[in-house]
């Protein structure tokens, strides 16, 4: 029997013995009551519990003697700009910054919402709240205004710590307006705004909000305040992040404090085969679940050294961007997305850049977020002549669900495949009246509850839409919303969401909230949005619309209307760059619209007439209406 399946099944034999053992890993303040328990009906662990996560990401490790260690590693090819800093100096940046935020009232259980590029002040801020018990929600920077404030309204945040502004290749996107205009939309006005000044654009702060942080974080120095860590239960939020429904209105992913500490801590060796004082990247961004978990709290947990990366993966300055940093700063391990990769082989098929560098300590790359392409892994095993690890996991669980295990003895690839559950996941392929399909058989993928530690215990602020969300389809499980098989081995295979989610580029994105938004131009009577196959993003959108009667406008001018909504409203980070008018939608008799026919016939996949269908020529007129877009 290998490792993997010794420890998977010691922890299928008795899950409270196996997370009890991995929580000794972390120190508490008090221990915990109940290792597992259900609390108002939801799945709670390490019940009882008092622990706080900022100390077991940093002061642990300077008590410990390691604050000469590096934490934390800033590198941004799009400023020219480079950091390093050590546990005992991250320490005293966390520990003073939480000091100003006490002086601005901010205490446990306090929201703060932060809207941040990829700068060492984002990973002081988050691990600030932390260190007081306040809750933090990031929202990724390619977020527009309309959709900060539906994330202002529902986490009600205290306080808005953000940057002057973000930098993509070629422009500077100023912050300051976006966040006053996501403000002035949303009901909730937070008391205080603390904005980072940037070198490359001053923001005008607000009289009466807004403080200059690094003015406060002088004079809080200057008086020599520094805040403890707080002791928190396990079972409060350590963030809320915010990830897309199958609705315009996000779905607040909860995090609590026990249960993420214990979980991300024993990824680190068993999953990543990390060992502290090692150096860890993960090539996302703090806005995303990836950032989350693998830039911050796990290879801080585990008293490894973090990259925090700005710039992307080719054009600053080259493909060879992620060699250069693998080199320089002796990353064993780099975690991305699949995206990422298409882009440098796009640049670079040959792998020319890569020889340039010295990649002798690198040891392995991981990739999550979206279905790792067969070319793509195989293309980045040969030129990289390491282990290409596709591992399966979701904003709501915070880490991998099914993974190729480095520290439990390196299973078989499989091309395809993100290989096997991992401790803690009973994962089991449902049909439609959630019975088990046979092994090859395609189906819903579920998760017998209760989930491990680190995932989700409920949305914020509303039990009542995690359970219809993810608990009342299959009872007894948790419904991941992907669809695919297991085969004889036990390896999964995840090939589609069951919803109207997509991943564009690694990032999740729900065609739902698209269509709220394209159903809100003056002249749109109906439209749909479907998710269609990108070489390079995966999936890109591509919008339909009807116009309403006696519309006489120029079509080149709507759709122009219809992709500038879509920029102002969700961000530039939907990609959503292609519509169409037509003349109708091709719908079943029962009027739902046939989004999948649709989408098979832009991707040029075979489709079948569906039997419902109300009006065939209408798929006809869509598949003209595609051709002048050069689709289908
Ligand atoms: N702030 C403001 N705008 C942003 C942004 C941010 N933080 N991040 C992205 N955008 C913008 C981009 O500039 C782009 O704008 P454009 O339409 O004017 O060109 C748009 O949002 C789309 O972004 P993206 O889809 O990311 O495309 P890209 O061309 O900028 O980069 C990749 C493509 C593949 C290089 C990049 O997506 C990538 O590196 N992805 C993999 C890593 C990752 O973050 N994965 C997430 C989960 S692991
Ligand atoms: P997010 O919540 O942004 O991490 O997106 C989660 C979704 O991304 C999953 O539900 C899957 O649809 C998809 N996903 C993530 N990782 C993988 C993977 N390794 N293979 C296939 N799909 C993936």
């Amino acid at each position: 029997m290998s490792t993997y399946e010794k420890t998977y099944q010691r922890w299928q034999s008795d899950p409270k013995a196996f997370w009890t053992e991995a929580a000794r890993d972390i120190d508490w303040i008090k221990p915990w009551d109940h290792v597992y328990a259900k609390v108002d009906g939801l799945d709670r662990w390490f019940v009882g519990a008092l622990c706080n996560t900022c100390w077991n990401a940093v002061d642990r490790h300077v008590a410990a003697g390691h604050g000469g260690r590096a934490a934390l590693i800033y590198d941004s090819p799009l400023t020219g700009r480079k950091q390093r800093f050590t546990y005992a100096e991250l320490q005293d940046e966390v520990a003073t910054l939480a000091a100003l935020l006490q002086d601005l009232g901010i205490v446990t259980g306090d929201r703060v919402l932060l809207y941040m590029p990829m700068i060492p002040e984002a990973v002081f801020a988050m691990l600030a709240c932390a260190r007081i018990g306040a809750v933090h929600s990031v929202v990724f920077g390619g977020f527009a205004p309309a959709e900060l404030a539906t994330r202002i309204n529902d986490a009600k945040p205290k306080l808005i710590m953000s940057a002057s502004c973000g930098i993509e290749p070629g422009r500077v996107v100023a912050y300051k307006p976006l966040i006053d205009k996501a403000i002035e939309l949303a009901q909730h006005k937070p008391a205080h705004g603390l904005v980072w000044q940037r070198p490359e654009l001053a923001a005008e702060l607000t009289p009466g909000r807004d403080h200059d942080w690094a003015q406060g974080l002088a004079a809080t120095r200057t008086a020599g305040r520094k805040a403890e860590c707080v002791p928190v239960k396990a079972t409060d939020p350590l963030y809320v992040l915010y990830t897309s429904g199958t609705t315009g209105q996000p779905k607040g992913v909860v995090r609590d404090n026990g249960g993420h500490l214990v979980a991300l801590k024993w990824t680190m060796p068993n999953i990543y085969g990390i060992a502290p004082g090692e150096t860890f990247w993960a090539a996302s961004d703090v806005g995303w679940v990836v950032g989350h978990s693998y830039i911050v709290y796990a290879p801080l947990l585990h008293g490894a050294t973090a990259i925090l990366f700005e710039g992307k993966p080719v054009g600053t300055p080259d493909a060879g961007t992620f060699w250069r940093v693998i080199a320089e700063h002796g990353v064993k391990a780099l975690f991305t997305a699949p995206t990422a990769f298409r882009a440098i082989k796009k640049e670079d098929p040959d792998g020319n850049f890569i020889r340039k560098y010295d990649l002798s300590q690198f040891r392995t790359l991981f990739l999550a977020g979206e279905r790792a392409d067969p070319d793509t892994v195989k293309w980045a095993e040969e030129r990289l002549n390491v282990p290409v690890i596709d591992h399966w996991w979701q904003t709501e669980t915070g880490w991998p669900i099914a993974a190729n295990p480095i520290g439990l003895g390196r299973l078989p690839v499989k091309y395809g495949s993100p290989t096997v559950a991992m401790p803690g996941y009973d994962v089991r392929v449902l049909d439609e009246g959630g019975h088990e399909v046979k092994r090859g058989t395609l189906g819903a993928i579920c998760i017998k509850t209760p989930l491990p530690p680190g995932c989700l215990p409920t949305l914020w602020g509303n039990d009542a839409r995690f359970r219809s969300s993810y608990l009342e389809h299959f009872p007894g499980y948790y419904e991941t919303a992907d669809a695919g098989f297991m085969d004889e081995d036990g390896y999964l295979y995840i090939l589609a969401r069951t919803d109207d989610i997509i991943n564009t580029a690694g990032h999740r994105l729900s065609t739902g909230g698209m269509e709220e938004v394209l159903a809100g131009h003056p002249n749109v009577a109906e439209c749909a949005v479907i998710g269609i196959a990108d070489q390079l993003k995966g999936q890109v959108p591509v919008g339909f619309v009807v116009l309403k009667a006696g519309v006489a406008r120029e079509a080149k001018e709507i759709e122009a209307e219809c992709i500038q909504r879509i920029r102002e409203e969700i961000g530039p980070v939907a990609s959503f760059k292609t519509v169409m008018i037509v003349q109708r939608l091709p719908k079943t008799r029962s009027g739902k619209i046939l989004r999948a026919t649709m989408r098979k016939i832009a991707d040029r996949e075979e489709w079948k007439m569906p039997a419902t269908i109300d009006d065939p020529v209408i798929l006809d007129e869509i598949t003209k209406a595609l051709k002048t877009k050069g689709l289908g």
